[in-house]
């Protein structure tokens, strides 16, 4: 198997300016994705080798030096295999755009921690689009996925091999006790309602050991284009409770839109953590992302293994 991955063989982003949009809308909410009957076998737990298809995710996968297992109803593979680009592209857009994420992941915890992370959620993973990319950029670490929705807990933990557990729709019934170096958590808050959406981040910021980041994204100014710019209250926060997926309740999972005062309005409640980042637009060229920290430090572990981690893990 192809071990690591040679960026000069990546394509460039910007080659299929058409894919990076619709990755761009995807995640915005505003595609109105439905489950379309692709004529693609997918299955969870055996590779994918009947269809012309199957060998590009083959393909793709192993150039990424990942499984190459996609779920049958993973809303992210289905909207890019039916954005109208040629499946090649899509298939290798969707291997690489969770690279793309994984990689600004560590890249952000670099910068900000002096050792790697020993523990790592990929919270709201859904069906491991990042998840399965961490790995390869968090090397030594333990990874762990956590969302809502069973079948894609099951995928991750049976087809991906990923430690997996389910959430809750609400907050405070996620019963979690473990803690976590790096919580990551890619276009949940995007959808939350305001009735939890400060609550989700309180209880996902208890996750955090001391020193530990949560990084989580956002629509924000630069999103607001894509649903009409529609008019925040005066609080600084815009949810249509519309529904988004069709196993998730548009009560709790819809659409949302908030300022960077909303964020650390909520962010300055939870004791003991600190805004330490914010990156406008970072995060498919339009959510915005907060890096939040525990107080603390992380501990270094004597573990040789551990050591020689830290000393490869050099700040850019
Ligand atoms: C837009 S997808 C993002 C998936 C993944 N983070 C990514 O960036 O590729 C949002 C995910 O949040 C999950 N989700 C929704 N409500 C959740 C909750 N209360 N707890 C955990 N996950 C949740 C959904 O099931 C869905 O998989």
């Amino acid at each position: 198997m192809n071990k690591g991955v040679n960026p000069q063989d990546k394509p460039s982003q910007s080659a299929n300016p058409v894919l990076p949009r619709a990755m761009r809308k995807l995640k915005a909410g505003i595609c109105g994705i439905k489950m379309v009957t692709t004529g693609i076998k997918m299955v969870t737990n055996e590779p994918l080798l009947r269809s012309n298809t199957a060998g590009v995710i083959e393909a793709a996968a192993r150039r990424f030096d990942v499984s190459p297992l996609v779920h049958a109803e993973d809303f992210i593979f289905h909207y890019l295999l039916n954005c109208g680009t040629p499946r090649e592209t899509a298939v290798q857009h969707y291997f690489e755009s969770g690279r793309t994420s994984a990689e600004q992941a560590a890249s952000i915890f670099k910068e900000h921690v002096a050792r790697p992370p020993r523990t790592i959620l990929d919270f709201a993973c859904g069906y491991g689009c990042v998840t399965r990319h961490l790995h390869h950029v968090f090397p030594g670490a333990t990874v762990t996925g956590c969302d809502v929705l069973d079948s894609a807990v099951e995928f991750v933990s049976r087809g991906l091999g990923v430690r997996a557990m389910r959430s809750s729709a609400i907050p405070e019934d996620f019963a979690y006790g473990g803690k976590f170096d790096l919580v990551i958590v890619l276009s949940l808050f995007s959808h939350l309602p305001e009735r939890t959406f400060s609550r989700w981040l309180r209880r996902l910021a208890r996750l955090a050991t001391p020193g530990g980041l949560v990084l989580f994204t956002t629509h924000g100014r630069k999103s607001a284009p894509h649903f009409g710019n529609p008019v925040l209250g005066a609080n600084g926060f815009w949810h249509e409770a519309r529904r988004e997926h069709h196993n998730l309740d548009p009560l709790y999972y819809g659409l949302t839109i908030n300022t960077r005062d909303y964020c650390e309005i909520c962010i300055n409640e939870i004791r003991g953590m600190q805004l330490i980042d914010y990156r406008e637009g970072l995060w498919w060229g339009h959510q915005d992302a907060y890096v939040i920290q525990r107080e603390g430090r992380l501990t270094s572990s004597m573990r040789p293994i551990s050591r020689l981690l830290t000393i490869l893990w050099r700040p850019r």
